[in-house]
């Protein structure tokens, strides 16, 4: 059995993997703080088991005892491959970076950094013992590039993750390991994040006109699109690069 455990997946780009990943055969666990009904009639319907976790990712307690129950259904020893995909985040408090304020600073950090790191570790620490190959991949943004006004923070979590994502890619390469790690950048897509940006305001956030046209130009691209092309380059074993940064751009017009 493959496994894929995958984070955020009430909705957006995490829902449509996980879809994607049922329709491929692979049992899903996902782990978000509301309920996907329609994830949960569609693993019934086809047959291949969804797993939900309720967890806040920022609160760390919570998500260790989700990890520990999901460590106990994923490393047996019939299973073949373990996929973890972090893409739960949060782009909020947009602002400028004197209006945050310490406990929303947190939250975001811990959403977006800290849970993804633990994950990692503790999947990667779990396989190591079991001998069993985890496959990670990180979803990232462009805006770990540049400086964009307003998002200092969503910047930098997303500039850290490419950072821990590449260092620990190092790390398994130079003890010869079989794990993967990977980034992947899916660019803009039509979701509540899109939303939540253009709530904004231009004194919060500077380019929220050029957000608005991208909803009204038809810019965003739907997730399932998006998560085809994710699962695809997961299932390609041979062909993927521990450490590589895949983007959606390389594989669309
Ligand atoms: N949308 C874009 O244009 C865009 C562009 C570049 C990169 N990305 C990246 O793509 C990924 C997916 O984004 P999206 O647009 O699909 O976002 P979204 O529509 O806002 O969905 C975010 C998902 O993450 C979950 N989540 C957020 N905070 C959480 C928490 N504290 N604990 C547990 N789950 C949490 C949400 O579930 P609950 O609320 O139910 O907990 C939801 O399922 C993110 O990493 C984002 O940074 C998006």
């Amino acid at each position: 059995m493959k496994y894929a455990i995958i984070t955020g997946v009430s909705r957006g780009l995490g829902e449509s993997v996980a879809k994607r990943m049922l329709d491929q055969g692979v049992a899903v666990l996902g782990l978000s703080r509301s309920k996907n009904k329609e994830l949960l009639r569609y693993s019934e319907d086809i047959g291949v088991p969804f797993y939900p976790f309720y967890v806040d990712i920022s609160n760390h307690e919570a998500l260790e005892d989700a990890l520990a129950k999901i460590n106990a259904l994923v490393f047996k020893q019939t299973t073949e491959h373990i996929y973890l995909i972090n893409n739960a985040a949060t782009v909020n408090p947009i602002d400028r970076a004197e209006k945050h304020v310490i406990e929303a600073i947190k939250k975001h950090v811990d959403t977006n950094l800290t849970a993804p790191m633990i994950t990692t570790s503790a999947l990667l620490s779990q396989a190591t013992k079991a001998h069993a190959q985890v496959i990670v991949m990180n979803i990232t943004s462009g805006a770990a590039n540049r400086s964009t006004y307003g998002w200092s923070l969503y910047g930098s979590t997303k500039a850290g993750l490419n950072r821990y994502t590449e260092t620990v890619a190092l790390e398994t390469a130079e003890r010869d390991e079989r794990h993967k790690v990977v980034l992947f950048d899916p660019s803009i897509m039509d979701t509540n994040m899109q939303g939540s940006i253009r709530e904004t305001n231009e004194s919060q956030f500077k380019a929220v006109d050029t957000f608005k046209a991208y909803k009204d130009n038809d810019q965003l691209r739907d997730t399932d699109v998006v998560a085809k092309v994710i699962v695809e380059l997961l299932a390609d074993e041979q062909g993927l690069k521990n450490g590589e940064t895949y983007s959606i751009h390389d594989y669309m017009d």
